[in-house]
């Protein structure tokens, strides 16, 4: 019965999506899901067109609420990653960036990230 048990919870955790329950960890978060675009640091990375996150203008001036948007909608060339993290972890990376550029706002609370996520039709799941 015990082993069986453990089985159980062994299969659940299995089962968890990657990303989940990572809040408390914004910055690998943002290695995982933004870096392989947006690069590390403060400038793009070699030959990429796409912005640098760090020492950034746009999120130096907007604050965290404009991060969340373009994670969960994406813009341009980025696609809308709404499927692959959280509501937490939305919150985590908008805050984590948001205060890396200096930005001054109050930091986005998880709860305020549903009302910013696309309509579920427009939220393709990725592989
Ligand atoms: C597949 C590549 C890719 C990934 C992954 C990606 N982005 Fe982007 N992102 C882009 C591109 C390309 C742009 C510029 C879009 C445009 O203007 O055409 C952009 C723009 C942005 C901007 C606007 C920057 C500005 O200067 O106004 C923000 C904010 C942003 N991304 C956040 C994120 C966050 C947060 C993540 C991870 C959760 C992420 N991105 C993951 C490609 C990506």
């Amino acid at each position: 019965m015990k082993s069986r048990s453990t089985l159980s919870v062994l299969a659940l955790v299995a089962l968890l999506p990657v990303g989940a329950g990572r809040a408390d960890e914004p910055a690998a978060l943002y290695a995982d899901l933004c870096a392989a675009c947006h690069g590390q640091g403060t400038a793009p990375l070699s030959g990429s067109p796409y912005p640098a996150l760090f020492g950034n203008p746009q999120v130096a001036a907007a604050g965290p609420v404009y991060v969340a948007l373009k994670a969960l909608h994406g813009t341009g060339n980025m696609y809308p990653l709404c499927a692959l993290a959280s509501d937490a972890e939305i919150a985590a990376i908008a805050n984590h960036l948001a205060a890396a550029n200096g930005n001054q706002s109050p930091p986005l609370a998880p709860e305020a990230i549903a009302a910013l996520r696309p309509a579920a039709g427009d939220c393709p799941i990725l592989h």
